[in-house]
């Protein structure tokens, strides 16, 4: 989950920005990409250099530094991140960002930020509890942040009492749970079929392709990580599944076309699947025999069902009466000449709303290699994408689905009020 994230770590002036180093360099390990925001008060506490040694990035901490502001403003760090930790968060930082205060850089890039926020408290045991910090928390909890902590301890002042920062190990929990919960595509369903389909001749010979799973597998997983709640339908593969999905494992199209019926409704559909068109009418129930020499069997074959087309025009469940079609579906063209004139045939035929037009001429190695290069079809226009790593393609992909549906659901609010206001 913390794997490539860009995490924003703000450190506040409090005993346990000591730890902070610790933290920053747990995150790292973790696969984070870490830069620290060190506050005034937070510098008497640890140093700079000990964060940017260990975090391998430069420390911000001026909000009025022109270097600052001309490498990467309070804006752009807002921005970048993925996640925002405050650890330590003192009970002046829990004040002022719960009323809005920007009187920091670390106040200051709190409120410009949209990205999820954690809070790991730290403070003396009665500053916790203090009528004012509870509301605090409570209005920052209403807010959508995410706290950590503090746990019961020995406190830096001698006492004991709940205000200790929460454990590393704890912190780094939590930073996963909260970039979980806080996806734009949480809440969101999507069903991604991937691989080939395997349509038996006999008992041992099948009809296959090439197809690795890897981009429809990348699909899912990108998914899943922008917060989305994936079911991966997938024909026979070599490769492990993306974390975080329900995998539901098939081997032939009719097979495909009711796991993803089963799947239940869907707000998006990715059909990248390289699902055979065909399938033999009779499937042989013994091993066919080899005849004399110059005599080869003939193999009668059947269509299989479309399961992209289905699910774009009847919906998931198809024929059922609560069929419904997603929001939101998506198709691969694999084509080996007139890429764009019949990716935009298909996306015609299937009903679908999405092509990703790929080239899987045999110098492309699109079909098992770790590389695609794709054209976006709509029915508004084609878009080159460059030649990409399967996984950075799938990212992309994702991040343009979230953005549509964020679109479509500002649309379809707009048009709420609107009504009201005709009304
Ligand atoms: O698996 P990889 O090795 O990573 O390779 C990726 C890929 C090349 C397989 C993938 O990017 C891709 O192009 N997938 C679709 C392959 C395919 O079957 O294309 P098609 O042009 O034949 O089909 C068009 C669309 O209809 C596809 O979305 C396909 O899933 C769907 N289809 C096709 C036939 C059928 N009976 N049912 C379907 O749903």
């Amino acid at each position: 989950m913390l794997n490539g994230k860009n995490i924003l770590l703000a450190i506040t002036g409090g005993i346990a920005a000591y730890k902070t180093p610790e933290l920053a360099r747990a995150l790292k390990k973790a696969g984070a990409d870490v830069t620290c925001v060190l506050s005034q008060n937070g510098a008497q506490f640890v140093s700079e250099l000990a964060l940017q040694s260990v975090s391998g990035n430069r420390v911000y901490g001026d909000l009025f530094s022109l270097t600052d502001e001309h490498e990467m403003g309070h804006i752009s760090l807002a921005r970048n991140a993925d996640l925002i930790i405050v650890a330590p968060a003192t009970a002046n930082t829990l004040a002022k960002i719960a009323h809005g205060e920007a009187t920091n850089m670390v106040t200051t890039l709190l409120l410009a930020t949209t990205k999820p926020i954690l809070l790991a408290p730290a403070m003396n045991w009665a500053m916790w509890e203090n009528p004012a910090t509870v509301e605090n928390v409570k209005t920052l909890s209403v807010r959508g942040a995410s706290m950590v902590g503090p746990v019961a301890g020995e406190l830096a002042c001698g006492e004991e009492g709940m205000g200790r920062m929460a454990d590393i190990e704890d912190i780094l929990e939590a930073a996963e749970m909260a970039l979980e919960l806080s996806g734009p595509l949480k809440g969101v369903l999507a069903t991604v079929t991937s691989g080939p389909t395997h349509e038996p001749i006999d008992p041992v010979r099948y009809i296959a392709n090439r197809s690795s799973g890897k981009q429809g597998h990348a699909i899912a997983g990108a998914l899943a990580e922008l917060g989305a709640e994936v079911t991966l339908i997938s024909g026979p593969t070599n490769i492990a599944p993306p974390e975080n999905i329900t995998l539901v494992n098939v081997i032939t199209a009719n097979e495909m076309m009711a796991a993803v019926n089963n799947s239940g409704c869907a707000d998006i559909f990715v059909g990248a699947a390289a699902v055979s068109d065909w399938r033999m009418a009779d499937t042989k129930k013994q091993k066919i025999k080899k005849q004399s020499p110059g005599t080869v069997p003939e193999l009668k074959l059947t269509e299989n069902p479309d399961i992209l087309k289905t699910v774009a025009t009847i919906g998931i469940s198809g024929g059922l009466s609560n069929s419904a079609r997603p929001q939101l579906v998506i198709g691969f063209a694999a084509e080996t000449e007139n890429l764009i004139e019949n990716a935009r045939r298909k996306l015609a035929a299937k009903g679908c709303d999405w092509i990703l037009a790929n080239d899987v001429s045999n110098e492309t190695d699109t079909f098992g290699g770790d590389d695609n290069q794709v054209h976006l079809v709509t029915r508004s226009g084609v878009e080159e994408w460059p030649r990409m790593n399967k996984r950075q393609l799938a990212k992309k992909l994702a991040e343009k689905i979230a953005d549509t549906l964020l679109d479509n659901s500002r649309l379809a609010n707009a048009h709420l009020t609107s009504t009201k206001d005709v009304s």
